[in-house]
């Protein structure tokens, strides 16, 4: 049993004293024990490669303030890796694969993963974090969703046009059909073994749903992450699933119909809508613009306290950032925040 289990009943939408509080990116580079011990590492994908590493970086956010949740350390990019793309990520540059997708044959020919085995490194650093939280707190396991893997094996690393990406959409559908439901499967195993070694909660990270039509969006994001949904319901029924698509706020019922308990909201979204077109229906998380963390403590303060009242006073509310923390952050404006959400009481 959890000491503090805030997030599970937000997700199953029971009333609470005050909302859970977790962040997207919450251990990362805007804090400078991190920065330690990723130092120490060497570089990123060594880092992510070091369990007991992952498991000290993925605790020094709840130590340092006292979230409602843990999230495991690794990265989406993890999965393409075990496909046989090749990551890196050199200095200052985002990722980097030393293949990329560019043919229908390179489609065919990528392999169907076993998660224990490619990526049982991850599956060793959800143990070791499970373990160093000793109950305190839930810890979210994650993946990306197959659209925005597929846009990093398409494009070989970040993009800003998705031309590659988009060329296949328009160009061989049934080609991207078949890569987009390759990558579920992928996706389903990775999430499935992540339960098993010990994660409570499963999010999945849309961040470039939004960058497509919504008929685009519905075929080639949506779906796969309903297969995704659907796979998780049936074999792990009692683990709540968060589905995040940056830029999706004009799609939140279409999200809800894939059955997920939770959903990620962007910072662009009126969280007081939100709630009232789907707040009945399932759980939300967000979404404090991650930019307001640059203003004075304050005005961080005020916004924060804004989006709690958005809520009004209803269940089901996750409190936490539109998008991850940035590199450039002060800690101590992370925890003006934090705070404000700790003291909150509803009416
Ligand atoms: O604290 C946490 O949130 C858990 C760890 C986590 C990381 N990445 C660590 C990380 C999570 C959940 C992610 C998700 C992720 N990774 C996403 C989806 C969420 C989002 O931000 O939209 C995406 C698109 C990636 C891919 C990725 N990883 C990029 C584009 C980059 C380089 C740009 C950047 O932000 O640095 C990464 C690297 C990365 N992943 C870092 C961290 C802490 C920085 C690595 C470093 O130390 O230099």
């Amino acid at each position: 049993m959890l000491k503090n289990d805030r997030l599970l009943r937000a997700l199953r939408r029971e009333r609470l004293d005050r909302p859970p509080v977790w962040l997207m990116r919450q251990a990362g580079r805007y804090l400078p024990e991190y920065l330690r011990v990723r130092k120490q590492a060497g570089d990123f994908m060594s880092l992510c490669r070091t369990p007991e590493l992952c498991c000290e970086v993925a605790m020094q956010p709840i130590e340092r303030f006292n979230l409602d949740s843990a999230i495991l350390f690794s990265d989406i990019l993890t999965i393409p890796d075990a496909m046989g793309l090749g990551l890196s990520f050199a200095e200052n540059h985002g990722p980097q694969f030393a293949k990329r997708i560019e043919t229908v044959r390179d489609i065919e020919s990528l392999p169907v993963i076993d998660p224990n085995d490619s990526l049982g490194y991850v599956m060793q650093a959800v143990q070791t974090t499970k373990a160093a939280l000793s109950n305190t707190v839930p810890l979210i396991g994650f993946s990306g969703s197959p659209w925005t893997l597929a846009t990093y094996m398409i494009e070989g690393g970040s993009s800003r046009t998705f031309s590659r990406s988009k060329s296949l959409i328009y160009s061989e559908p049934p080609a991207a059909d078949k890569l987009l439901d390759l990558l579920a499967d992928n996706v389903i195993a990775y999430l499935k073994a992540q339960v098993e070694a010990g994660a409570d909660v499963l999010m999945v990270f849309d961040t470039w749903g939004g960058v497509l039509t919504r008929a685009c969006y519905q075929r080639f994001s949506l779906a796969p992450m309903q297969k995704i949904v659907h796979a998780i319901a049936k074999s792990c029924p009692t683990v709540p699933v968060i589905l995040f698509t940056k830029g999706g706020g004009a799609w939140l019922e279409d999200l809800v119909n894939t059955g997920c308990a939770g959903l990620g909201l962007d910072w662009t979204c009126d969280i007081s809508s939100a709630v009232e077109r789907v707040g009945d229906q399932v759980a939300l998380q967000g979404n404090l613009d991650p930019g307001a963390l640059y203003g004075t403590p304050e005005r961080i303060e005020q916004e924060t306290l804004q989006i709690l009242k958005a809520y009004n006073n209803k269940p089901g509310h996750i409190f936490n950032l539109g998008h991850g923390i940035e590199p450039g952050v002060e800690p101590e404006k992370v925890k003006v925040a934090v705070d404000a959400v700790l003291s909150f009481r509803y009416n």
